[in-house]
């Protein structure tokens, strides 16, 4: 299951190792996200398939939107009757394929689980909590994850597995050509700039805290460039972001370009989970826009540092100097999409031709 932005790169090395053993699966589309920058444009650069189902359940308020997308997919999980439900992280997509599938007595396959903000305020949280509670397997990124698991009273199923995006991230930072072509469109010199992304529902459905960031990043003494989320968009208009403040708006980026930005900034400031993790694993000290981050393993060695939305905290933490020590936060052993796909097949449950003693397929249905 897939619907949001960070889905789509989540999604992509594992879909590919189902490809590569010949696993059967569907791949369905909520539609959450649906402008061609935030949902297309990751299809074709990560070569994802194109959905067996798309349910177009777009933009709503959190209950119309989770709602919306349980009603089209049970007559899909109905009608395909799948082994698993595979869903990744901690959107409305998560919750309502997990709920829907659970429901359904179909195992569900939560990808990132054991992450947690401790922060009920955010809807992602609660979204993680209910899907690691209603899954069958979890897929831990880390020893840490799954300790918060066993301290909730979960530890059948568990299984510590790595991280897809830290093994995506690194598959194309090791292809980023010498001068990356986004650094020569934004006419941009390596570590000379910022990288700032503003998504979260605490940062933008407050405009207060929006102005406040936005006042943190123009005492910034560099160029701030700002892909801007289509929930921050009215928010830019509204406080003449880029109006000869430093701050440059731009459309949302290709991962690619993420990727190669974000390497080669001097400091990333985001609300972004994935980000968070992304600009530490590339070396790229982090300021978060949070008070607290589910990824707390980004804070050990003093890569990322929490600024909440305080305009001098913004300001003192982005210029503070590279920490000494290398990160070990984030290894990337490249095999987590291959862990997960063996554990599929191992714990797939007996077809019923299996039980009239046919050969067992090596396979498992995953949508
Ligand atoms: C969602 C996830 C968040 C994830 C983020 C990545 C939830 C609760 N939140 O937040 O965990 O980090 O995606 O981007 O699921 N919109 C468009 N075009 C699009 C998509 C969204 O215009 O293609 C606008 C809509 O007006 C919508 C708003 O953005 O109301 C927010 O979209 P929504 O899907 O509610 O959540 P995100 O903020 O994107």
């Amino acid at each position: 299951m897939v619907g949001a932005r960070p889905q789509f790169i989540k999604s992509a090395l594992l879909l590919r190792e189902l490809e590569r053993r010949q696993i059967e699966r569907r791949l369905v589309h909520t539609g959450q996200h649906y402008d061609h920058a935030m949902s297309q444009v990751f299809f074709d650069e990560l070569g994802l398939p194109q959905p067996d189902y798309s349910l177009g359940c777009g933009s709503a308020s959190h209950a119309v939107q989770t709602a919306e997308m349980m009603r089209a997919l049970e007559p899909v999980f109905e009608r395909e009757r799948p082994s698993y439900v595979v869903v990744f992280g901690d959107t409305n997509t998560t919750l309502a394929g997990a709920l829907t599938a659970a429901k359904l007595r179909i195992p569900v396959v939560h990808v990132e689980a054991g992450l947690r903000s401790f922060n009920r305020a955010m809807p992602e949280e609660v979204n993680r909590v209910v899907a690691d509670h209603v899954a069958s397997i979890l897929c831990a990124p880390s020893e840490r994850a799954a300790a918060q698991l066993a301290s909730e009273g979960i530890r059948a199923g568990v299984h510590v597995v790595g991280d897809l995006m830290i093994d995506l991230v690194k598959i194309v930072r090791d292809a980023l050509p010498e001068r990356p072509p986004i650094l020569e469109r934004l006419a941009l010199t390596r570590g000379s700039y910022a990288l700032a992304t503003i998504h979260r529902a605490a940062n933008t459905d407050d405009p207060h805290a929006f102005a406040d960031i936005v006042s943190g990043l123009r005492r910034l003494p560099l160029p701030v460039i700002f892909p801007v989320h289509p929930r921050s968009a009215p928010l830019v208009t509204a406080f003449d972001v880029g109006a000869g403040d430093g701050i440059v708006p731009i459309e949302p980026l290709p991962y690619e370009d993420t990727i190669a930005l974000a390497a080669h900034a001097r400091v990333v400031l985001t609300d972004s989970g994935g980000l968070q993790k992304e600009a530490v694993f590339l070396g790229v000290p982090c300021v978060t826009l949070r008070n607290e981050t589910e990824w707390a393993e980004t804070l050990d060695d003093g890569w990322n540092a929490l600024a909440g939305t305080d305009p001098s905290a913004i300001e003192r933490l982005a210029l503070r100097p590279k920490p000494l020590m290398a990160s070990r936060s984030f290894i990337g052993d490249g095999a987590c999409a291959q862990r997960i796909a063996e554990i599929l097949i191992e714990r797939a449950p007996a077809s019923p031709s299996n039980a009239c003693g046919a050969q067992p397929p090596k396979t498992a249905t995953v949508s």
